[in-house]
């Protein structure tokens, strides 16, 4: 296969790598998302020179695909990269040689990775599978939709223009990194960061092309390390504030192992060690200066909410219904977010969530002997449960993700 030369990937990483380092690459817009004011000795790392992550990107992956996109030859790299599905898998022959270097050292996890932990975290992931579904596909999910850079990039990219596909190919990260051999040589999540991360790169490449995203995105170079880390918030961090508002028992050493499954998915996502949190409180901080003041509306993330909502719609005629969905959605990100959506009130199901949703977990976790609602709202509420996540993670099906090679069709 035809081999981008070397020069043409330094010189495209070394013109994004000098811009952001100068803070010439759109600095006044991307600085207006926010500051970055969260101490390095928070993180895995311990320390860093804190650096403002609105100015990086990934050094690394985007000089390669970069060259891969300009040289034409992703078709043949996505057919190659089909076949390679494992984490002990060799890499395909035939990959262009800075891909394959840049590979090889991609998949490798970090120095800190901690298998006992991983080993911990099977337990949890099996015993909360199902909040988590819901979790991940209803409050990380609709968050993504009021994220303004997220839902932005994601609308004008390639997979804006066939959400189903893309919430699949999202699904399935979810998926793998609970599975219980998410990391081990036969899982398959390495493979699924590192192809993500080639995934992410090529959007960087392509959104600035795109003449809408230049009129509406808030950043010119979209998907930072920062932005990683608002998204990351918004899966991990926000699923483990509601259990623990829903008080569901979770013993110390599997919170703790839940997060490291995490953090090390953000180091395989082509985050630096310096920004990913070492604790539960030190990832709770930054959220709270990086996620939560960022949250608005726009045309866009109300579209994309629209499809999520409309997903159980084609399976279910009931429990799982645009209704119940939305009032499930008010319920976990509250009143202002559901109206940004334009989520209608539900009268009952809106009541009977506030009232009781709580107790109704307390039951199930053994922590309350009755019910105070009618059994028929008990058996709802376990049906609700059980079928949105069978929805959430039954949209991670078998499917390649692929790096894309033109944004979505204007
Ligand atoms: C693609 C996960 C952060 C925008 C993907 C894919 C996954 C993923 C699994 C591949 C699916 C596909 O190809 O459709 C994640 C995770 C993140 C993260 C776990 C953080 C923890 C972000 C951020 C942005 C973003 C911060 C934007 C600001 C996109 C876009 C695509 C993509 C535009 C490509 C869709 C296409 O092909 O058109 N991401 N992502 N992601 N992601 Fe992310």
């Amino acid at each position: 296969m035809y081999d981008p030369t070397r020069r043409k990937v330094l010189a495209a990483g070394g013109l994004l790598g000098a811009l952001g380092a100068m803070g010439m690459m759109s600095p006044a817009r991307a600085r207006t998302l926010t500051e970055w004011s969260w101490p390095a000795g928070d993180s895995v790392a311990g320390s860093g020179p804190g650096v403002d992550p609105h100015l990086i990107w990934d050094a690394k992956a985007d000089p390669v695909v970069s060259a891969l996109l300009d040289d034409g030859v992703v078709p043949q790299v996505n057919e190659l990269l089909r076949k390679w599905t494992r984490n002990d898998q060799p890499l395909p022959q035939g990959l262009p040689r800075d891909l394959r270097d840049f590979m090889e050292e991609a998949r490798e996890l970090p120095s800190w990775t901690d298998q006992d932990k991983l080993a911990t975290a099977v337990e949890f992931n099996e015993k909360r599978g199902l909040y988590l579904g819901v979790l991940y596909g209803l409050a990380s999910g609709m968050m993504s939709t009021v994220i303004p850079q997220e839902a932005l990039a994601v609308y004008y990219s390639k997979g804006g223009a066939d959400m189903k596909t893309r919430i699949a190919k999202t699904a399935k990260l979810g998926y793998d990194i609970g599975a219980s051999n998410a990391y081990k040589p036969d899982g398959e999540m390495v493979v699924t960061a590192v192809k993500t991360r080639l995934v992410h790169a090529a959007v960087r490449h392509l959104l600035p092309q795109s003449p809408r995203w230049a009129e509406v995105a808030p950043e010119e170079v979209p998907i930072s390390q920062a932005d990683i880390m608002v998204t990351w918030h918004s899966l991990p961090t926000t699923v483990m504030q509601k259990l623990a508002a829903w008080e569901v028992p979770i013993p110390e050493e599997e919170s703790e192992a839940f997060l490291h499954t995490w953090q090390i998915g953000a180091h395989m996502l082509g985050v630096d060690d310096e920004y990913i949190p070492a604790t539960w409180e030190a990832a709770d901080d930054q959220a709270a200066q990086v996620l939560d003041p960022i949250l608005a509306p726009t045309r866009e993330g109300v579209d994309l909410a629209d499809i999520l909502l409309g997903l159980g719609e084609e399976v279910d005629l009931g429990i799982i219904s645009r209704p119940v969905l939305g009032s499930f959605t008010r319920f976990m990100l509250g009143d202002e977010i559901a109206g940004w959506l334009e989520i209608p009130r539900e009268p009952f199901w809106d009541r009977a969530l506030d009232t009781f949703w709580d107790p109704f977990v307390a039951v199930r976790e053994g922590a309350l002997d009755r019910f105070p609602g009618t059994s028929g709202l008990y058996w709802t509420f376990d049906e609700f449960l059980r079928r949105a996540a069978l929805l959430f993670l039954s949209e991670a099906k078998p499917i390649s993700i692929e790096i894309p090679t033109h944004n979505r069709p204007e």
